[in-house]
């Protein structure tokens, strides 16, 4: 065949119960949708899965990435998702639908979005993550672990075709600007900018020299930066393919056995550890947490999704989920203080700046002390 588009797009349309999970109903709803999408030949195929409170498509069709027909098509199905949420009383109906309608792309508009258009190679294997309680910044460590580091990816020092390395293409979604980091030559100017995962986030990876087929791409939207207010916190996506001259399954996976600290838990408000997590015990429960990430394997045969297979439930992530458990016992000993709390400047949209305006004749200026020259 030709080309094919895998599309991963999420939403929280509402909450069962809080910001827990997806109730079932929306699940039969979701997958009633995907059956006519594939019925009318709109899509060659397609998966339901959630992760938390979101639910998420994985796509497969022939109309490239961005396309009006298959994201008005998902933009129709989360709507009438919300509907069902709406008549169960689920928790924030529509969270993620900001736009009042659809104008053509799904992108900016509330959902999280990872696409990529590839020439299918005659084995496709490739990974969905989909992570709760967080924001695609969370994408950006084990992004760097996948793709630049060595020590992660053995691949990268034994595998000839992977010597060259990658490029990763960087957002800041604060000054709206992109830049592309050819590693391993950029890796330092990389870090300086990834560190700081609320504002710079990796896009797409190319292998070097292929600018044209993504090999990753991850969801980058960033709710509150699109409605001006903390609307829930953009929990994110992301599509990485894996083998032949890329990371093997197990590099890409292997990230995940670290539970890094991501922002995002509790009212958005908090720092905590990304705990993998099967697909079918995906439910934050503790303090709406801590932060999980399922990672869904797939692989494609001539367009057609075979799985997923349930990645990150597996034994091997059994000592990662107690690590996030301690680590979540420590974060939470923090209580509302920095760092556990997020700081000040990333709960600007939240209801803060309410407290702020009601006492804000209570600050008073102080005088400048002591003496001056
Ligand atoms: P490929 O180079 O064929 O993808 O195999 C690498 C591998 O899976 C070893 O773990
Ligand atoms: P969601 O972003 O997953 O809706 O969670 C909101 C929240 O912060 C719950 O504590
Ligand atoms: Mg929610
Ligand atoms: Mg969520």
């Amino acid at each position: 065949m030709s080309r094919v588009t895998i599309s991963a797009i999420k939403a929280d349309v509402g909450g069962y119960v809080g910001h827990g999970d997806v109730h079932p109903d929306m699940l039969v709803e979701a997958q009633r949708h995907l059956n006519q999408a594939m019925l009318g030949e709109l899509v060659i195929d397609g998966r339901v899965g959630a992760c938390g409170d979101d639910i998420n498509y994985v796509l497969t069709h022939e109309h490239g990435v961005d396309s009006a027909a298959v994201h008005g098509w998902v933009w129709e199905a989360f709507e009438s998702l919300t509907e069902v949420a709406k008549r169960l009383h689920l928790y924030g109906a529509g969270q993620d639908l900001l736009a009042d309608a659809f104008s053509g792309n799904i992108r900016g508009a509330g959902p999280g979005v990872a696409e990529l258009e590839i020439g299918e190679r005659p084995s496709e294997p490739f990974v969905v993550f989909a992570a709760d309680k967080t924001e695609p910044g969370a994408w950006n460590l084990p992004l760097y672990k996948i793709f630049c580091d060595p020590f992660n990816t053995s691949g990268l020092i034994i595998d000839p075709k992977m010597h060259a390395g990658f490029a990763l293409e960087v957002h800041d979604l604060v000054e709206n600007r992109v830049a592309l980091f050819e590693c391993p030559e950029d890796l330092y100017e990389l870090l300086v900018y990834i560190g700081t995962t609320g504002r710079f986030v990796v896009k797409y990876v190319f292998r070097r020299g292929n600018l044209d087929e993504p090999v990753a791409a991850a969801s980058t939207s960033r709710l509150s930066l699109i409605a001006g207010r903390y609307v829930g916190k953009d929990d994110p996506i992301m599509i990485v393919r894996s083998q032949s001259g890329l990371p093997a399954v197990g590099e890409v996976l292997e990230p995940f056995a670290f539970p890094h600290l991501v922002a995002g838990w509790m009212r958005g408000s908090h720092n905590g550890p990304l705990m993998p997590c099967s697909m079918s015990a995906s439910q934050p429960a503790r303090f709406d947490g801590p932060p999980r990430v399922v990672g869904m394997g797939f692989q494609l045969a001539d367009g057609k999704l075979v799985g997923p297979r349930d990645l990150l439930g597996n034994a091997s992530f059994d000592r990662a989920r107690q690590i996030a458990l301690a680590a979540a016992d420590y974060m939470r000993r923090m209580g509302p203080f920095e760092p556990g709390r997020l700081p000040m400047e990333d709960m600007e949209y939240t209801t803060l700046p309410v407290v702020e305006a009601r006492l804000a004749d209570r600050w008073k200026t102080l005088e400048p002390t002591g003496a001056t020259a």
